[in-house]
């Protein structure tokens, strides 16, 4: 099948929703999601959204989220932006409470947590889950919107360029533009063209390189490995942002988070001994920035020979736990732990992509009509290390720009009407999964143990080696079978393991997030 659309949307997430209601004013929108409309790694926040907003007055300042926001990333973040970001969050955050969505509040003012890096509460939350809450707003708000249609079950394979019209594209040729996307329909098994005037892509992370991840089954680098493909500009991949504290829970997929406010509500990490550790890591213990207190655990658990440590939320106490972590609270119950008298097992996990489709502050990307926003995005907030809860932030800031610049343009677009339907001719179906399955598994467990927490030059060069492989196999098993939404998302996680992999290469300091035990600061 063939549509047109003047907006076209891949991602339900909070980016890819706040930016189609911000355009469905000026145009017919439809939102493609892969899986169910709610999936996504925004659902899972839980820690909530960082603001100067409506606190106790005087207790914050812009300047302070600035400046801790710029010391989170480690000397990397674009200055202007981190500004302008932090600016213009109230603003959006008041634009989240006009969709519905809920923060919590304690005597008329909103109830702001604390997070690592963070030097004062300026958390705005829903109790323990503030995703699931912004994404119920959103998706209520969406479907209340006569100009936006979202379709499930849609999977984008490829944006269509001149590539696509025969042109010979790379990296160097001037003026690439974006027509749509090829899409492969779940209900029919078919390969839908869809025209747009303009495009965005809110494709979220790429947790699923690694083997263990907080993020969800979706977050497989899509939209990233579409731009790589494309030949559009990408950065800052090396940037992979491991929390410290996930539930060490060695069978459950994805892991579950056990939220850093829990820290900045009084919680402690401790080693296998039931001993504090964080003071010969950094002077502010277990609130430290996220890649300092990620390193500090992984060297405790190598030092130690163990999987896990622990996170002691005792002092927080029955009450305190029940009532600020309930979801954690009951999610650990199930499990036969009671964090009111035992202490958490804890890991770090894979958890956010700083980097990603180089966007300008109007969102757009290198490829012209193409915008994107959210985690597949790289805007500059973040730097070498993302600041706790700047993420929901950043999506919700970068929606409203770009769909700014998207509706001032949206006129001056005309559609590509000559760009041919998807070719399947020849191809044949892949009757076995193994192929898929087992070259995901190798490839996490490469990125695990090569190009993690720690890195080495030895490391990431055995990586890369490895991925060549798994690149050709998988290239080659690509080219002859029909498109599969597996095969698909084995193909884009391997683009991302091999952009983070010769990324980290290239990078010749420890920079934030990127520690190599062969490099120097
Ligand atoms: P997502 O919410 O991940 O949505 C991506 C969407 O794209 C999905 O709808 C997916 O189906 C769709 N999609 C992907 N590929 C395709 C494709 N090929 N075709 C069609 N559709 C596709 N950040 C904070 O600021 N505060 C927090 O408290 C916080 N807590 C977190 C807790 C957890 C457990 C996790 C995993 C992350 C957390 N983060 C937090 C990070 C933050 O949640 C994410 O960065 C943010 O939600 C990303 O939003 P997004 O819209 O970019 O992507
Ligand atoms: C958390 O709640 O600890 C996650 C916050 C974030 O990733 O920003």
């Amino acid at each position: 099948m063939r549509y047109e659309v003047d907006f076209l949307v891949i991602g339900s997430g909070i980016a890819g929703l706040s930016f189609a209601l911000k355009v469905a004013p000026y145009g017919k929108v439809c939102v493609l999601t892969k899986g169910d409309a709610s999936e996504g790694s925004t659902k899972y926040a839980q820690g909530g959204i960082a603001a100067v907003y409506g606190g106790l007055a005087g207790a914050d300042s812009f300047d302070r989220h600035i400046q801790d926001t710029l010391i989170a990333g480690d000397g990397l973040c674009d200055k202007a932006v981190v500004e302008m970001t932090i600016r213009e969050a109230p603003e959006r955050i008041s634009e989240l409470v006009g969709y519905g969505v809920s923060f919590d509040k304690e005597n008329g003012h909103y109830d702001l947590h604390r997070e690592g890096g963070h030097s004062a509460f300026r958390i705005l939350h829903h109790k323990d889950n503030t995703g699931a809450e912004i994404e119920r707003g959103l998706l209520q708000a969406i479907h209340d919107h006569p100009n936006i249609e979202l379709i499930e079950n849609q999977f984008a394979i490829d944006i269509i360029t001149q590539h696509h019209l025969g042109q010979h594209v790379t990296r160097h040729t001037p003026n690439i533009e974006c027509y749509g996307v090829y899409a492969l329909n779940g209900n029919t098994h078919q390969i839908d063209t869809y025209l747009a005037k303009v495009t965005m892509l809110a494709t979220g992370g790429m947790g699923n390189v690694y083997s263990t991840t907080t993020t969800p089954v979706i977050s497989t680098g899509d939209g990233v490995a579409m731009v790589h493909r494309a030949r559009g500009v990408l950065r800052d991949m090396e940037f992979v942002q491991f929390h410290p504290t996930s539930l060490y829970n060695p069978a459950e997929k994805p892991a579950f988070l056990i939220t850093e406010a829990m820290r900045g509500a009084g919680a402690i990490l401790k080693d296998i001994h039931g001993n504090e550790f964080m003071h010969k890591y950094d002077q502010r213990l277990s609130l430290a920035p996220r890649d300092i207190v990620a390193r500090a655990i992984d060297n405790e658990m190598k030092l130690a020979g163990v999987d896990h440590l622990y996170l002691d939320a005792r002092e927080i106490g029955k009450e305190g736990l029940m009532n600020g972590f309930p979801t954690i609270y009951a999610k650990c119950l199930e499990l036969g732990i009671n964090i009111a008298k035992d202490m958490i097992p804890v890991r770090p996990a894979a958890h956010y992509q700083c980097g990603g489709i180089v966007v300008s502050t109007e969102g757009e990307s290198s490829i012209h009509n193409l915008y994107a926003a959210g985690e597949c995005s790289c805007t500059g907030l973040h730097g070498g290390n993302r600041l706790a809860s700047n993420s929901l932030l950043e999506a919700v800031v970068y929606a409203h720009n770009a769909a700014q610049s998207a509706c001032k343009r949206i006129a001056d677009i005309e559609y590509r009407t000559d760009v041919p339907d998807w070719n399947a001719d020849g191809m044949v179906l892949n009757e076995e999964m193994v192929l898929i399955t087992q070259t995901k598994k190798e490839l996490q467990e490469i990125m695990s143990n090569y190009v993690g927490i720690v890195r080495s030059d030895l490391r990431l060069e055995r990586a890369l080696n490895r991925l060549n492989l798994i690149y050709r196999e998988t290239e080659e098993l690509y080219n002859r079978s029909v498109v599969t939404e597996e095969l698909s998302e084995l193909r884009n996680l391997i683009a991302c393991a091999y952009l983070i992999t010769k990324q980290a290469m290239a990078r010749r300091e420890n920079r934030g997030l990127h520690y190599s035990i062969d490099l120097k600061k």
